[in-house]
């Protein structure tokens, strides 16, 4: 099921990412590479983050964790092992108008008439045909045309010049080809039956069909129920026109009511390609020489390198069953149709877990992984109302997978996949102890048995849960200006714990020494243990403005009553202002780092 999509609300983040400097287009000034992003100073911070906390959760604080930071560059003899060499492909589908590329299952069904047409042909002479009209259309009050000058519509002016000389009763045509096509035809057709010289057989043979271009590729178009029907028509010419007819004309072969067909572009109606196996993996070359020999692949999952180390790294920790090793990396895939900002990009990050268990621990397993991966995303700030556990169905999981669940959250273009939580079986290992030929086995010191472990496998996205954490933190609502009157304001409300920068520090006032030397100071007192921003530019109101808008949770000022001016009791106290409740309290300058880990960590 999805739920309804917010273009508007996806289109202001997208603005305020660029804007506040969280996310910007790679080589953007270079027009952009399509799939890549570049996180700018804010998202860096939020980015990392979010993996400082998911490796602090699932390495640090456990006993049964141990991480790993494999290779990118990946010998092929993995991912042949693996399966990605043959199988991670995507049926894809190519629009015969336009070349855009779609996958194949993400047509969607649509219902109309389809117009086939078939022998396509120019309707502009032939340039022996060109020449015969020039030598025709000849007065001597006129200069010879030469053959290079002549265009398609001076041949049509030719041709009209032609039919008043000789006082023919044929009708000027359109600037439609098929009209223009007729136009000529009925030319040569009555000059043909009178003619002066050798020049109208010339002229009838130039514009035979076999003369002129033609394109034997028949077209097919939808025209979807309520649609007009010329769309056809325009549709087929602009083919063909690509196809180097300039002025085509078609034959409609036949026109038939189609229901639920997946066969069509559905932006313009036009035929899709059968669907073919794209590979999603990109690849390069090692060493001087770029062949076979030298290729090597970007890898496409961080997991691999992990059951490809799965021994070397059960021997170095010396783990018992169950036991996990997690990575934090970049993976790549030549996605199709990179979409919705960095949801499907070409380049991202995953946060992926192995967690090798026994056969029979892995369906309870399968359940533990998946409420610890929902704590953790409500842990950072994404409500377990807005996350949604789909149980992958039989038929969509891999062959091998006996239980997968993705978790999902209701982005603003709909609700889609964040992680996915599968339990994959002994699969991996036993295809790279086949391959390789070397044991992946565990020895089993209570039962004195050797077997291949099974693995659960929670897989998250990086970028994707920033994404998330973004979305989720956006919102607009009503604040007091300086002078007590509603103003909108946009804030982004991240869990303290992902935010980019955790505390803002203001002097009250710029120009009062005492007060910039303070505030400076307490930078100075909390830089070591969290992202702080100093700030003394303009009126206070529209400083704290701009730290909502970043997504700043706490803000210091430093005021009169902390030079101990009004109130001696007040001295070295601060007001600490909280973004959401925009509430303020009075605090101690020497309790602050305390108060904030607190909140922050
Ligand atoms: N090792 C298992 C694996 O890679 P996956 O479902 O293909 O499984 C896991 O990927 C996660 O990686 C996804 O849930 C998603 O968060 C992230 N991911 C996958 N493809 C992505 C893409 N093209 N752009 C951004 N994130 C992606």
């Amino acid at each position: 099921m999805n739920t309804p999509t917010d273009t508007q609300r996806m289109e202001k983040i997208v603005s305020l990412c660029k804007r506040r400097g969280f996310i910007f287009q790679s080589s953007e000034i270079y027009g952009g590479l399509n799939g890549a992003w570049d996180y700018g100073p804010l998202g860096v911070e939020l980015k990392r983050n979010l993996k400082n906390y998911w490796w602090r959760v699932m390495v640090h604080e456990r006993d049964d964790v141990v991480g790993m930071d494999g290779a990118i560059l990946t010998h092929p003899a993995v991912l042949k092992a693996s399966g990605h060499v043959e199988g991670f492909s995507d049926p894809m589908v190519d629009c015969r108008l336009t070349n855009q590329r779609f996958k194949a299952d993400q047509i969607p069904p649509q219902t109309g008439t389809v117009f086939t047409y078939e022998f396509a042909r120019d309707a502009t002479p032939s340039d022996e045909a060109l020449l015969a009209l020039a030598h025709l259309a000849e007065t001597d009050a006129e200069p010879p045309f030469s053959k290079t000058t002549i265009t398609s519509l001076d041949a049509v002016d030719l041709g009209k010049r032609i039919v008043e000389r000789r006082k023919l009763t044929i009708p000027a045509p359109s600037k439609e080809p098929d009209s223009i096509e007729m136009f000529f035809l009925s030319l040569s057709a009555e000059l043909a039956r009178n003619p002066r010289s050798e020049w109208e057989e010339r002229f009838r043979l130039g514009y035979s069909v076999s003369e002129r271009g033609v394109c034997g590729d028949p077209f097919r178009v939808l025209v979807r129920t309520g649609e007009s029907e010329s769309k056809a028509k325009k549709t087929a010419q602009t083919f063909y026109q690509k196809r180097r007819l300039k002025l085509p004309v078609m034959s409609l072969l036949s026109k038939e009511v189609i229901k639920e067909t997946q066969g069509f572009n559905p932006d313009n109606g036009a035929e899709l390609t059968p669907p073919r196996a794209f590979n999603l993996m990109l690849e390069t070359h090692l060493g001087a020489v770029a062949d076979e020999s030298s290729k090597v692949y970007l890898r496409p999952e961080t997991a691999q390198s992990i059951f490809v180390q799965f021994k070397n790294i059960l021997e170095v920790s010396r783990k018992k069953l169950p036991f996990g090793i997690a990575q934090i990396g970049k993976a790549f895939r030549n996605e199709i149709n990179p979409r919705n900002f960095t949801f499907r990009s070409r380049e991202f990050e995953q946060m992926e877990l192995e967690y090798f268990c026994r056969p029979e621990q892995g369906m309870e397993l399968l359940e533990y992984w998946k409420e610890e991966r929902l704590k953790f995303y409500e842990n950072i700030g994404i409500p377990r109302s807005r996350l949604h556990v789909l149980t992958v169905p039989d038929e969509e999981r891999a062959f091998y997978s006996t239980g997968t669940y993705d978790i999902e959250y209701e982005f603003p273009f709909g609700r889609q996949e964040l992680e996915g939580v599968a339990y994959r079986t002994d699969y991996d290992l036993s295809q790279h102890q086949k391959a390789s030929g070397k044991s992946l086995e565990y020895f089993d010191e209570e039962t004195k048995k050797r077997f291949v472990p099974h693995v659960v496998e929670p897989s998250a996205g990086v970028d994707r849960t920033v994404l998330a954490l973004i979305c989720e933190a956006y919102s607009e609502d009503q604040a007091p200006n300086e002078k007590g009157a509603m103003e909108s304001r946009i804030v982004l409300r991240f869990h303290p714990r992902v935010a980019p920068i955790k505390c803002a520090v203001f002097p009250l006032l710029k120009n009062k020494e005492p007060l910039v030397a303070k505030a400076k100071e307490i930078v100075g007192l909390l830089r070591s243990q969290m992202t702080v921003f100093y700030d003394e530019s303009g009126a206070i109101g529209r400083r704290y403005r701009r730290q909502d808008e970043i997504g700043t949770p706490f803000g210091v000022t430093v005021d009169f009553e902390t030079l101990g001016e009004k109130d001696p009791a007040l001295r070295d106290t601060v007001t600490l202002r909280d973004r959401d409740s925009m509430q303020q309290e009075r605090v101690a300058i020497q309790d602050l780092p305390v108060i904030l880990q607190e909140r922050i960590r």
